[in-house]
């Protein structure tokens, strides 16, 4: 059997996302299917209409969801339909080099659902990062389910299933932000804030946010930061190293995804501090460093592949956490839209005034 719901399907390279009927079979063995209640427009969801990801058009956008499992497909014991869930792209295989030595944040062979989503004539959808929840409903593996307490909004959970993750996890995981840290953030985006978040609950004593709009910086304020750099005015580098006494920052977040922001975070970083490459680079993007830098100034430049985080262990931390009211994951839920105002969401989000556009379903 199968069913029909309306989903935003990316087409072709730049071209505009438009809503479309697609259909959608019943869960096969190990897949559920997820009825969507709110999906975050993530930056990644623009590289993929962009064709910065791949080419496997058309694309069923929308990766950032929380809603309710309707059907679970034969062998599937830990969900059950009317769970509350926050999608996830890294739904581990328990078998891999990495689960097996006990790394399962870095899983080389997450599952995705096997069957395939199409449109009304056939043609086969990819899925955004395996999940594609600009949809009324979508099919995933099961264990891209993460149950998480039904109490909290779906707007603000669903945010955890990508950015905020990724950005919470960039400080606390990748970066191994500690107390008494200083941190910088270049880029404050709903990835970058998240990681001001993150180093804020981790307890970081100064967390320096960059970024070339005003108005990102005065809401990485409100979200944690102590201070702010507008690198379209001020030399970043420069700035932070004044803001530490000299030094640069322990660790530096870089959560824009280019060659020269890259280069500022590795040059603003203290002597054997630690950069976290969280945004995401386009194919063509080259970085040159003079390598005696890399060797001379030590420490660890990492990357950071959501976070670095284990949805089983994180999701529902954070979710209590959040309905504590010890972090604020509301911020980032800048204003709510239909499913066919995404691509005025992807303009928006260009004119730099919006953290999170959420699609409520
Ligand atoms: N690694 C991961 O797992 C992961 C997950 C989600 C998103 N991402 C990536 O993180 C990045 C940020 O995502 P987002 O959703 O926050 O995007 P966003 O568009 O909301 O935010 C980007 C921010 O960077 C700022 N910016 C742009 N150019 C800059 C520059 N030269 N210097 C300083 N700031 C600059 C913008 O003003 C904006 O505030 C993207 O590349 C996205 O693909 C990575
Ligand atoms: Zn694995
Ligand atoms: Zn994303």
């Amino acid at each position: 059997m199968t069913q029909q719901v309306r989903g935003v399907i990316a087409p072709g390279r730049d071209e505009p996302v438009r809503v479309e009927t697609i259909t959608i079979p019943d869960p096969g063995p190990g897949e559920a299917v997820v009825r969507i209640q709110a999906c975050g427009v993530c930056h990644t969801d623009l590289h993929y209409k962009q064709g910065g990801i791949n080419d496997d058009f058309p694309f069923l956008l929308g990766h950032e969801a929380a809603g309710t499992v309707e059907s679970i497909g034969e062998g599937v014991t830990d969900l059950a339909p009317g769970d509350f869930v926050i999608l996830n792209w890294r739904a581990v295989c328990g078998q891999c080099r990495a689960c097996l030595r006990g790394r399962p944040w870095y899983c080389f062979d997450t599952h995705n659902a096997r069957q395939k989503m199409t449109l009304a004539d056939g043609t086969e959808l990819t899925p955004a990062l395996g999940i594609g929840a600009f949809a009324e409903k979508t099919l995933v593996a099961a264990g891209q389910c993460t149950k998480v307490d039904p109490a909290a909004s779906p707007a603000v959970a669903g945010l955890l299933g990508c950015g905020v993750m990724a950005g919470i996890g960039a400080a606390v995981n990748t970066g191994n932000v500690g107390r008494g840290d200083t941190v910088a953030v270049i880029g404050c985006g709903g990835v970058g804030d998240a990681a001001i978040v993150g180093s804020r609950l981790a307890g970081a004593a100064r967390i320096i946010a960059v970024d070339v709009d005003d108005r990102k910086l005065a809401k990485a304020t409100e979200v944690g930061a102590t201070h702010t750099v507008n690198s379209r005015t001020a030399d970043p580098v420069e700035a932070i190293r004044e803001l530490t006494g000299g030094f640069g920052a322990d660790v530096v977040i870089e959560a824009v995804g280019r060659p020269e922001t890259y280069t500022q975070a590795f040059y603003a970083r203290d002597l054997a501090g630690t950069v976290v490459l969280v945004g995401v680079p386009t194919p063509d993007m080259r970085l040159e460093l003079p390598l005696l830098d890399v060797f001379g100034r030590g420490g660890s430049l990492k990357s950071s592949w959501y976070g670095d985080c284990l949805p089983s262990r994180d999701f529902p931390m954070l979710i209590d956490l959040h309905q504590q009211g010890r972090i604020d994951l509301g911020a980032f839920v800048t204003e709510t839209i239909a499913l066919d105002e995404v691509e005025q969401a992807f303009a928006r989000m260009h004119e730099g005034d919006v953290l999170r556009s959420v699609v409520i379903l």
